[in-house]
């Protein structure tokens, strides 16, 4: 993997520019830094183009930087994409670096950028005065070159006579200079070239204000390649000579650099090792650490998590991965990996017996093996939620959530605000961030699975995260899958318990209970059924809970005595989808009244009245009878009594009208028991009519077949009129009637007339043909059904002028 970015600038001489000018850089996009043995030039590569490059510009002409020129010259250029900027560093002995004294340095040089195509040059420069005094020996190990300078009074070995190298400098200078360098390799003595020979070679010479200089690019055939300790270590020995007439003067040029490539281990250490003594040296090595060109004592790069230590003579510096100053990349490898970069920057000074200080500096690009970057989903469901919660963590900073796949549905970022799943985004403080995605479990693109067989619900959603590496978009898919599995699952039922006045129902609602409807015979339960028959409904989130009064709408009744009846109510649990009913809840619960009245479907009255005021004084209730005085109670007590007939029997009276037919009959006391002046004496208060009203909707069956059959129970009531005295009045006023459904309260109208019930008693009505005779109803017509003499069977007849004074047209 590339990861030194070496920016190899071809040579391409034949490239024209296509324009020149020294436009301005905009701000902050160039930074140029004066460090202490280097010019630091850094510009965006957002500026610059893929390919920017640098000339170095001198009196004696313009430089392009290349490869080979800038190993040769003392110039690197770095591109760091993921700095996102291109660096050049050139040391303050480069070639075409103007020297005053070694004290102030000023390069000149051309930023060649190319903006839409188009090649801009940039002429820049900048001046530099480093503080820090020049050491006697300073070795640079550059990323692409080592370069040696040294001063020249001490680069004599001691105890030779001291050469004022600016005396040499003529000879140096002249055409016919006769300076030779000889390089050695292991014992071999290579033949001595002149210095331009070297120059051809890639070897660099100079003599300086008071400093020789030699550079060499790493790699030369003349170096030596060695492993001390273990760390491998490029070295080049250049022995420069020159003989003047009796004297020859020598120069022995070491120039050593550690070429450890750094290595990482597993504890999250980046390991760079060097040779503790590459230059003669005392043991005391002082060394300085830092990232990016920045240097810090040991102590300081130890307190920042930095690790030095020595092993026999070897220096091992780890680097924390998480270093200030370092650089991380994600990448896609397989799974989601990533990188670390750091730019090391290290100096090593060392003094030998003679107290000549060496200083070595050197720059290395160190990088991490791809290291696998885990992220996790973390399945965070509540399930009393009703939604599934996934939080998917541990992404890094240059990874970004695109878009979530969900069960196959693919959904961008941000989502809608008005759609019911949402993702939010979490971010940690240490440089990791998250999503959390909601989906409910039943949102339509939620899998659902009801297996009634073993009572099982199952919600499954299948998410595939669509990430994106930054900034090259890169796509990273990340699976994950969850469920929510419900066991017993079973249609709701509810817990019943009677009251004095009613039954009342609970269910706790249960996550999964909406897969269910709750009704009442077909109707659904809702607010508006339950208001429309009275029942009391309260509804939370937590249960639901309906009180059913008695004798509202849904009851049925039986066993009924004097001391209480049976009232049964039964709510049906039917599936969401088909209606069809799962359960129901059936509750039957005793009941007392002191009166009652039951119109049964299939034509029964059943009637609990009290007849304390409608029977004479000494009177009891036992004697009494219907309007046939054969009908008689079939239980009575002091002041009640039961009776239960045929609704066409016992002498009922029948009236149809528009909507309704009502069955009319009467509780006395028996005439045999009165005395000789006859009903007239009989002393009562009160008459008492029990009445049952079927509509006539509900009652179509009842004239196509030989019985009686309602949809639906009629409504009783018992009417407590006052005795008249004299002659019947049309209008009767009631003091009291009895209901048995929840009719709408007032004054109730008797009905003026009640046709008598023919004899012998109605049983059996039957309509051939009931459309003609409904829409005779509508026209107003009033019809009486009478009974045929002959076979019992009814004749209906149609008498269009009998009591339309009473009916509306
Ligand atoms: C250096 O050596 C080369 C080949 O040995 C020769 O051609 C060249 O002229 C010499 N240069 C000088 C300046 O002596
Ligand atoms: C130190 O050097 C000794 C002798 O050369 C060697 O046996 C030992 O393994 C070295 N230790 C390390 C940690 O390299
Ligand atoms: C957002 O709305 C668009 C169109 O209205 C729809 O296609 C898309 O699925 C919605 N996204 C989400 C996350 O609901
Ligand atoms: C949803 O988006 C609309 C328009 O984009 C905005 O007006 C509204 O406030 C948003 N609602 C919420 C709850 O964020
Ligand atoms: C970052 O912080 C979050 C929340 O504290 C934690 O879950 C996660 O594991 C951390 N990640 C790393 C790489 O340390
Ligand atoms: C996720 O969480 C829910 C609720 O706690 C649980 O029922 C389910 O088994 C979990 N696992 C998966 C893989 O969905
Ligand atoms: C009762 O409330 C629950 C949840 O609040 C709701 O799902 C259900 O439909 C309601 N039932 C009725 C009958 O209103
Ligand atoms: C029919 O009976 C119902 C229920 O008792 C009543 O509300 C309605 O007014 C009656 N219709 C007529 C026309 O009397
Ligand atoms: C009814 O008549 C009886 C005797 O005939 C009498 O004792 C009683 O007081 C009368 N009751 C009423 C309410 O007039």
């Amino acid at each position: 993997m590339a990861l030194g970015f070496f920016l190899g600038v071809a040579l391409f001489l034949l490239s024209v520019r296509s324009v020149v000018k020294c436009a301005a850089i905009p701000e902050g996009v160039l930074h140029m830094e004066c460090h202490e043995r280097y010019f630091m030039i850094a510009v965006d590569l957002s500026f610059t183009g893929e390919d920017p490059r640098f000339e170095a510009v001198a009196g004696t002409g313009v430089y392009p930087i290349s490869e080979q020129y800038a190993a040769t010259c003392g110039y690197s250029v770095c591109l760091l994409p993921l700095q996102d900027h291109v660096e050049l560093r050139a040391s303050y002995f480069s070639c075409h670096t103007d020297n005053k004294d070694d004290k102030m340095f000023k390069f000149k040089f051309n930023l060649i950028a190319t903006h839409e195509g188009e090649e801009v040059t940039y002429a820049l420069s900048k001046t530099c005065s480093p503080t820090l005094p020049w050491s006697p020996r300073e070795v640079t190990c550059e990323v692409n070159y080592m370069e040696v300078s040294v001063r020249s009074e001490v680069s004599c070995p001691s105890g030779t006579m001291k050469d004022d190298w600016n005396a040499l400098r003529p000879a140096h200078s002249s055409t016919t200079s006769d300076w030779q360098v000889t390089f050695q390799r292991a014992e071999e003595q290579l033949p001595p070239m002149n210095l331009s020979e070297a120059r051809k070679r890639g070897y660099a010479f100079d003599l300086k204000d008071g400093r020789l200089v030699f550079r060499t690019p790493y790699g030369q055939p003349d170096s030596l390649s060695t492993t001390v300790n273990g760390v491998r270590v490029e070295v080049v020995y250049a022995t420069l000579f020159s003989r003047q007439s009796w004297v020859v003067l020598m120069v022995d040029l070491v120039a050593a650099c550690s070429m450890h490539e750094g290595s990482y281990d597993d504890s999250g250490y980046m390991l760079w090792q060097t040779p503790g003594v590459l230059y003669p040296s005392l043991d005391s090595t002082q060394l300085n650490i830092g990232l990016n060109g920045e240097l810090v004592e040991q102590p300081i790069a130890e307190e920042r998590g930095y690790i030095v230590e020595k092993q026999n003579t070897t220096v091992q510096i780890k680097i924390p991965y998480n270093a200030e100053g370092g650089y991380r990349k994600s990448i896609v490898s397989g799974d989601l990996n990533e990188y670390y970069v750091f730019h090391l920057y290290l100096e090593q000074i060392m003094v030998d017996e003679e107290n000549v200080e060496t200083r070595i500096r050197l720059y290395r690009t160190l990088a991490t093996p791809l290291l696998p970057h885990p992220i996790f989903t973390e399945n965070q469901t509540l399930i009393n939620e009703r939604a599934f919660t996934v939080y998917l963590g541990d992404l890094p900073e240059d990874v970004e959530l695109a878009a979530v796949h969900l069960n196959g549905h693919k959904y961008t970022l941000p989502f809608n605000n008005t759609s019911s799943q949402t993702i939010t985004k979490v971010v940690h403080p240490n440089n990791t961030h998250g999503y959390t995605l909601k989906v409910p479990f039943d949102d339509p693109v939620v899998v659902q699975k009801f297996c009634r067989k073993h009572s099982l619900l199952q919600y499954k959603l299948d998410i595939n995260y669509i990430l994106s590496i930054l900034p090259e978009n890169e796509p990273y898919y990340h699976l994950e899958s969850v469920e929510a599995l419900f066991t017993d699952v079973s249609p709701p039922t509810f817990h019943a318990v009677c009251s004095e006045s009613g039954i009342r129902f609970k269910l706790d609602h249960r996550s999964f209970d909406y897969m269910w409807d709750i009704s009442v015979g077909s109707d659904l339960l809702t607010s508006e059924l339950a208001a429309q028959h009275g029942y009391i409904l309260s509804n939370n989130s937590q249960s639901l809970l309906l009180d059913v009064p008695l004798f509202t709408h849904g009851y049925e009744y039986k066993d009924v005595t004097l001391k209480g009846f049976f009232g049964t109510f039964e709510i049906l649990v039917r599936d969401h989808d088909t209606s069809e009913v799962q359960s129901s809840t059936v509750k039957t619960c005793p009941f007392t009244a002191t009166e009652l009245i039951l119109c049964s479907t299939d034509g029964r009255m059943t009637v609990v009245a009290d007849l304390s005021l409608a029977i004479p004084s000494g009177g009891v209730p036992a004697r009494t009878n219907l309007v046939d005085k054969y009908c008689r109670p079939k239980e009575a007590d002091d002041t009640k009594a039961l009776f239960s007939f045929p609704l066409n029997g016992c002498g009922s009276t029948v009236k149809i009208d528009r909507q309704n037919v009502t069955y009319q009959n009467e509780i006395f006391f028996s005439k045999k028991y009165l005395d000789v002046n006859g009903a007239v004496s009989v002393n009562t208060t009160e008459r008492v009519m029990v009445q049952c009203t079927y509509s006539l909707a509900s009652l179509h069956r009842l004239f196509s077949l030989y019985k009686f059959e309602s949809d639906k129970v009629g409504v009783g009531r018992i009417i407590h009129t006052a005795q008249p005295t004299a002659a019947q009045s049309p209008t009767i006023k009631p003091t009291t009637a009895l209901k048995t459904t929840l009719a709408a309260k007032g004054p109730t109208r008797v009905p003026a007339a009640y046709l008598p019930a023919a004899n012998p008693p109605v049983r059996y009505i039957r309509v051939s043909r009931v459309k003609s005779f409904l829409s005779g109803m509508r026209k107003g017509k009033i019809l009486i059904l009478k009974n045929s003499h002959l076979r019992g069977e009814l004749t209906l007849m149609c008498l269009t002028s009998l009591h339309r004074r009473i009916l509306p047209n």
